[in-house]
This record gives structure tokens, sequence and C-alpha cells, in this order.
């Protein structure tokens, strides 16, 4: 499963990247809102710090296809080919999608809430579908199930689409998917940060330090310890 940063910030970016093996960065409008510059000004700068072969998913917001294909241009012609065009999966977002992938652009269908949705935008070409694990939780409605579902629905049906699990509010839910071997989760940093922040990892690494310092010295390492 590949592991994508859900969140524009640069700075959060930047301390993900340190410290974790990620494949690229996801957006969406509210995301971008949140950082209150043009939205390319931010994209430009997280495309300039994760390179070019890592993954950029960039949303486009029109409601025709039309005007969805005019973004999705746009988009990759600033950002790069590597970067995943982002349509919403309504009925003009399938036709963008239809003609986007014909012309050879990376496409990510989102809004995902149904398997059925996930089966349209694969056929329209769609590279990945993103279900919005979290949200169909919050419906009543058991997100990874229809994560799982859409994953078989491709497998089984010869569908080259893979999944971009996304709206995640815990390590769980990204876990169970890990587990389930779907193409790739998306996932915002704090909970990237949760996985390993743990009291009863830190607690053993403590005692091995103690018991070391114990015998060869305070501060002391197999670096200086001889
Ligand atoms: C994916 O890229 C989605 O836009 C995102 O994960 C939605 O997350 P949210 O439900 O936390 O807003």
């Amino acid at each position: 499963m590949k592991l994508l940063i859900d969140d524009a910030n640069i700075e959060n970016i930047k301390r993900i990247y340190e410290y974790y093996a990620v494949d690229g960065v996801t957006t969406n409008p509210s995301i971008l809102a949140k950082n209150g510059k043009n939205p390319y000004e931010t994209l430009k700068e997280i495309r300039e710090f994760i390179g070019n072969d890592a993954e950029l998913h960039v949303q486009v917001v029109s409601d025709t296809a039309e005007e969805m294909i005019l973004e999705g241009h746009k988009i990759v012609d600033v950002l790069g080919k590597n970067t995943y065009i982002k349509i919403p999966t309504v009925q003009e977002g399938l036709k963008a999608m239809k003609k986007l992938s014909s012309e050879g652009y990376n496409i990510t269908a989102t809004a995902i809430y149904t398997p059925i949705q996930a089966y349209l935008a694969a056929k329209a070409g769609a590279n990945y579908a993103a279900p919005y694990v979290n949200r169909i939780d919050n419906l009543g409605t058991n997100g990874i199930e229809v994560t799982r579902k859409i994953h078989d629905i491709f497998e089984n049906n010869g569908l080259k689409t893979q999944i971009l699990a996304a709206s995640f509010k815990n390590s769980l839910q990204v876990l169970e998917l890990c587990e389930y071997g779907v193409g790739a989760s998306t996932v915002a940093p704090e909970i990237i940060e949760g996985f390993i922040n743990n009291p009863n990892i830190s607690s053993a690494v403590d005692v091995f330090t103690k018991d070391f310092e114990g015998l060869c010295g305070e501060g002391k390492t197999m670096f200086n310890c001889d």
C-alpha cells in the first residue's frame, strides 16, 4: 500500500518527509483553503519540495465536464505530468474522466461513497478511486467494508484502477486497509505520526538506554563506549 500525505501545509509535509517513506501528497479545495494562499502558490511549493517523481493529487472545482477538462489541462501544465487530476465522481465528472483519460492524463476519481461509483469511475479510465472511509462511517455504513468491496470489484472485473483510500480519522482504519492490500491510502500528518507515537514503545527504548548507560556511563553509546 502506498502512503500519501493528505495535507497542503508545507511545514507538515516537510516534517513527514523527513521521518517517513511516503509516496506523495493529496489535496482538495478545503485543504488548500486552510493555507489561505493562492492554490498554485501552495501547490508549486509542494511540487518543488517533493520532486517531479512523487505523486501530487489536485482537485478540479467546476461543475461541467468541459470546465473540469480545462482545469485538468492547466493543473498538469503548471504542476507536471506526475500530477493526478482529482475529479468528483458525479455525472459531469465521469464525462471529464473519460475525455482526460483518453488524452493520457492521470485521474483520481474522488468523493466516492459507494462501490458502484467506483466501478463507473474505473470504467471511465480513472487510475485511482478514492473512497472516503470516515465520512462513510459517519453515514452509518462501514467505510472499511465499502473500500474492501471496491477492491474486490476491481480485482474480479480485471479493472486496473487502484484504490486511494481517503478521509481517515484513526490508525485502525488505515491498518485494516493495509492488511487488505489496497493500492494506496492518503492520511493526515497527525494520524501518520500517531502510528508510532506510543508510550509503550518509548518506555521500552528508554529502558534499553538506561541499562546501557548503567554499563558504560551517562551519554555513552555504541559510537563512543570503547
Ligand atoms: C481525499 O483526498 C479527500 O479529499 C480527503 O481525504 C477527505 O478527508 P476529510 O473527510 O477528512 O475531509
